[in-house]
């Protein structure tokens, strides 16, 4: 804990990025990837299986877009950039070890970029204000765990400085967003919480409001917090699901 808060201090970030919590939450993911890989191991293969399958069909030297690329855990980099892909990486913050890993290498770009286009304004003028925002053209768009995140951050500043939310935030965000990943994207994402008490179910909570989406081509389950982790007996499991969207129906 004090290494992770020494940390925090001293990694370089926009204000509003670090002031909404994004800095803290990249070095806890990363702690918790080591105290918990091999617990995560077969959500994070999952996750690399369905993005090579979905790269399958592009020629070799094509462009693909992972959004919610944070620490690389869930995408095959190498696998990928062995296709002569170019790779645009979008989060709104990487670590700086990730960001190195990849600094000489020309096909692969990070993009630190919000994609709800509301941190700014809700940090500097507390309110809530779409900034509109471009990403560039890519053959491939990847949304990477990355949906039902989107609010969270920002539904707990709000609360922090007593910032009136309209009615449906949640959804609308998770809504803007797949309107943003467009037809052909490939989608994975958490669609139910599970939390488990010795093994034994204690409560479900579904983590996507969202309306319009369809039975998930691929599904698995990502021990994310075992027991341990949030409670000596209390364990959370995520519900993960794959799904290629679809052009909207006529
Ligand atoms: C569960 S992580 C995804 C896992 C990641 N691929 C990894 O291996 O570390 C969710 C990611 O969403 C990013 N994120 C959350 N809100 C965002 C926003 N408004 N714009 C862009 N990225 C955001 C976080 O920074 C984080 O990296």
């Amino acid at each position: 804990m004090i290494f992770e808060a020494i940390r925090h201090i001293l990694t370089p970030a926009r204000r509003e990025v670090r002031a909404l919590g994004y800095v803290r939450e990249a070095i806890a993911i990363e702690a918790r990837y080591g105290r918990h890989h091999t617990a995560w191991a077969s959500h994070l293969a999952r996750c690399r299986l369905n993005i090579l399958a979905a790269a399958k069909s592009l020629p070799p030297a094509s462009t693909i877009m992972i959004i919610g690329s944070g620490a690389l855990h869930d995408v095959p980099v190498e696998a990928l950039l062995s296709e002569g892909h170019k790779l645009l990486l979008v989060d709104i913050f990487h670590l700086p070890k990730v960001r190195r890993r990849y600094r000489k290498h020309d096909r692969v770009h990070f993009i630190e970029q919000d994609v709800t286009g509301l941190v700014k304004n809700l940090y500097q003028r507390k309110i809530i204000a779409k900034t509109a925002f471009t990403l560039p053209k890519a053959d491939l768009v990847i949304s990477l765990n990355i949906l039902s995140q989107l609010p969270i951050n920002l539904i707990k500043y709000a609360a922090r400085h007593n910032i009136a939310l309209p009615d449906n935030f949640a959804r609308d965000i998770m809504s803007g967003h797949l309107a943003l990943l467009g037809p052909g994207a490939l989608l994975i994402s958490d669609l139910e919480r599970r939390y488990e008490k010795d093994g034994v179910p204690l409560e479900t909570e579904a983590a996507l409001p969202v309306p319009g989406l369809s039975t998930p081509v691929d599904q698995w389950d990502w021990h994310i917090a075992p027991g341990g982790e949030l409670d000596r007996k209390i364990s959370l499991t995520h519900q993960v699901g794959c799904w290629h969207i679809q052009s909207p129906s006529p």
